[in-house]
């Protein structure tokens, strides 16, 4: 009997083995198909309804796959400088998850402050895998909006006024984090230059403007780095808003670039069906911030690229011409990232993340001035360490808007500064000032308890007393993540330091001469002290790590070698923005009461044009307080005269550039050799210099390099609005070689056929 059964069951196992064999593989299913045959596999075996339902949320931060094929949902995650907290399905609160927290990574400033490509890509590569480890299959990130104005809340966010440097930066850390099967999504597409009136106004910049400085990281970021996926902006462009804009969607980005990835739209971008459906926007997130506030059985059934898309297909008012481009694009990402079997698992927290915070933190911070080698501070010497100032001991990964992280830890400066220091020297706190004691953001909370209840006096007198007593006072403050500082959704009320530090920063130099100020802050900042304070830093918001980075670039283990990535004017006035442009908004419209809700916008106009930042500041001769691309070391670098291959080039031909770096100091450091261009005579006005090329070289004390650096007529080109192309006109140029934007060392002139 017990034979008989064993031979029956083995028969039915076969009979099963050889049904399975006989039924093939979906092609949509099959690895060994091409993609693109996928792709239209899956796309023929949907129906309408599963269609349309791939462009919409499902809820806060996903979108649907098509269950009924096995075709996973999309999750997304903010960006840009480390993994978001799990939120509820339809709120923004905590989902109270104790698995997500991340490492936090230093802010885009300071990431793009390191001018280091080789970085930017460690750090793409480490933040994806922490997105891949939690699941993630978009990251929200990283920001390239141009830094026109100090007072943009979200400049912290993005990677300074430049679109060259921008442009360089942003390509690695695109690649670094797609490495890991999770795609980028680079924002905000296009213009979102101020936070305020993000959502109701229509910003006017010239076509010239626009091509020149505004589009080109986003260009890089598609066609050089390949991002799977963009973000549309809130704001509006030839009265339109972007996220549903013909000329930025369509036009340029898949007309002119030939995009093939997915337009997501920003959170809550999108307001009308049919611009929606025509325009070129792929994926529609955040409509209903409530999510099933719209009063019906489910809300993100009454996206505008939900039920009245397929009303309107239902009903014959559209086609379904735009729905297959649309899905085919998800269905093309779903390839790369969800349904890609060879992605990596990731990781999370990590010795190498760990590190890797640690690093760009350290290259990323900028040595503004040292006079008398103020810094690094000498243990011999110095016994006795103030540490004064607020952010000395505030959390800074909690807050700022969508950025806001629940970092596994933060090192504070002064913990840092303590661990570094406090084996050899006495290091002690005053507060100075009490900012801003709060320290929650979405119901991530930092935990931390920051009330001081004394009197500014008091808590003044206190910290000029230790700073007195002390060998050396370090003061750190600046700005922080709260409302109107540096923050989404609002802009800074004023250029100048908050919460009175101006006066404890000048009681603070009157007390000690060996002083250093470190700002943390993504912004530049008014320092009318700036004459009695022998050292200062900027420091940025660093993430994890941020105290030990902090700490061993004061102690001088690490060298400075980070360079501004926009300029610091000396008042709010000297900016082009405000003293030729309009910010917040026109001035009229803005008496009018205009940008008050999204049926009465305001107009932003540029009228500076492309003279932002140091294009402005070099052709105004406007002195900044410190010019983009400045930044010192505890070394010393020589440049040697450069030479190019050729005097004359033609119309396709290339130019090298050649000249030496020499280490003339005593300790180990990196210099970032900076290659501006000169149009000597030009038919339009042009900016006086431009960045086209750079290298950080890594040297010992004594060692000297050979830095190449090669460009061709792009370098040469404006944008001519008429032809609607670059134009290199022939004519005599200059390459100008140097380690700031101020301070250039040789230059070659050469002509162009
Ligand atoms: C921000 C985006 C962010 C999104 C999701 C929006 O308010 O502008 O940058 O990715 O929210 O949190």
């Amino acid at each position: 009997m017990l034979k008989k059964i064993v031979f029956l069951s083995l028969i039915t196992l076969t009979y099963t083995a050889s049904t399975a064999q006989t039924k093939t593989t979906p092609i949509y299913l099959d690895d060994s198909k091409p993609v693109e045959q996928r792709v239209k596999d899956a796309l023929s075996r949907m129906t309408l309804e599963e269609k349309v339902a791939m462009l919409h949320a499902q809820s806060k931060f996903s979108s649907a796959g098509v269950p009924r094929l096995g075709i996973p949902e999309f999750w997304t995650t903010d960006g840009p400088h480390g993994v978001r907290a799990e939120v509820k399905w339809d709120e923004w609160d905590q989902a109270g998850w104790t698995n997500d927290s991340i490492i936090a990574y230093p802010a885009l400033t300071a990431l793009s402050a390191t001018w280091n490509k080789k970085m930017s890509w460690n750090y793409g590569k480490a933040l994806g895998e922490e997105a891949r480890y939690r699941k993630k299959d978009i990251l929200l990130g990283p920001g390239v909006n141009i830094y026109r104005t100090p007072l943009n809340g979200r400049n912290f966010e993005y990677m300074g006024e430049d679109p060259f440097l921008t442009s360089k930066m942003v390509v690695p850390y695109i690649q670094g984090v797609q490495s890991n099967g999770v795609a980028t999504s680079v924002k905000h597409y296009a213009l979102n230059n101020q936070e305020m009136f993000r959502h109701t106004s229509n910003v006017k910049v010239d076509d010239r403007a626009l091509h020149e400085l505004y589009l080109p990281p986003f260009k890089a970021a598609v066609t050089e780095g390949d991002s799977w996926t963009i973000m549309g902006a809130y704001d509006m462009y030839k009265g339109q808003y972007a996220s549903q804009n013909q000329y930025l969607l369509n036009d340029i980005l898949k007309g002119e670039w030939n995009y093939k990835g997915v337009v997501v739209s920003d959170w809550g971008a999108v307001n009308n069906t049919e611009q929606a459906i025509k325009n070129g926007l792929d994926l529609e997130f955040g409509s209903w911030t409530n999510g099933l506030s719209a009063g019906t059985k489910n809300a993100y059934d009454n996206y505008y690229l939900a039920q009245p898309y397929l009303n309107l297909i239902k009903s014959g008012k559209v086609g379904t011409k735009e729905l297959d481009d649309k899905v085919t694009r998800l269905l093309n990402l779903a390839y790369k990232t969800t349904m890609n079997k060879n992605k990596p698992l990731g990781n999370v927290g990590s010795e190498d993340h760990k590190a890797v915070a640690k690093q760009v933190g350290e290259e990323g911070i900028v040595l503004l001035k040292n006079q008398s080698n103020t810094l690094p501070i000498d243990l011999n010497k110095v016994k006795s360490i103030a540490v004064i100032g607020e952010n000395a001991i505030k959390m800074m990964t909690v807050g700022g808007g969508s950025s806001s992280l629940k970092a596994k830890y933060e090192t504070l400066p002064l913990d840092g500064i303590k661990s570094r220091f406090g084996k050899q020297a006495e290091v002690k706190f005053a507060r100075g000032y009490v900012g801003d004691p709060g320290g929650e953001y979405n119901g991530v909370k930092s935990g931390q308890d920051l009330k001081d209840d004394r009197s500014a006096e008091v808590i003044l007198n206190e910290a000029v007393e230790l700073a007195t007593k002390s060998d050396f006072v370090i003061f750190v403050g600046g700005l922080n993540k709260a409302d109107h500082q540096d923050a989404e959704g609002v802009d800074r009320k004023s250029y100048g330091l908050p919460y009175n530090q101006d006066n404890v920063i000048a009681a603070l130099a009157k007390a000690n001469k060996n002083f250093a100020v470190v700002l943390v802050s993504g912004n530049a900042v008014a320092m009318p002290w700036i004459k009695d304070v022998p050292a200062i830093v900027e420091s940025w918001y660093l993430g994890s790590e941020a105290g030990n980075s902090l700490a061993s670039v004061l102690a001088g283990d690490a060298n400075p070698s980070g360079k501004l990535p926009f300029t610091f004017p000396v008042k709010l006035e000297d900016n082009s923005a405000h003293q030729l442009g309009e910010y917040p908004g026109n001035k009229e419209e803005l008496a009018a009461g205009k940008g008050a809700d999204q049926k009465n916008p305001i107009n932003i106009t540029y009228n500076e044009s492309i003279f932002v930042g140091y294009r402005w500041h070099d052709t105004k001769k406007i002195k900044p307080l410190f010019s983009f691309g400045h930044g010192l070391s505890y070394t010393t670098f020589e440049f040697g005269k450069a030479k190019a291959d050729k005097t004359t080039i033609g119309q396709d031909d290339k130019i090298t550039f050649t000249f030496t770096v020499k280490n003339t100091g005593k300790k180990a450091g990196a210099e970032v050799a900076q290659l501006y261009i000169s149009d000597l005579k030009s038919s339009l006005p042009r900016p006086t210099k431009e960045l086209k090329g750079f290298e950080k070289v890594f040297l010992n004390p004594g060692e000297e390099k050979e830095v190449s650096i090669t460009i061709d007529k792009a370098a040469l080109s404006f944008f001519d609005a008429d032809k609607h192309s670059w134009v290199a006109e022939p004519g005599d140029f200059e390459a100008l070689i140097g380690n700031a934007s101020d301070n250039i060392k040789t230059r070659v002139k050469f002509t162009l056929k």
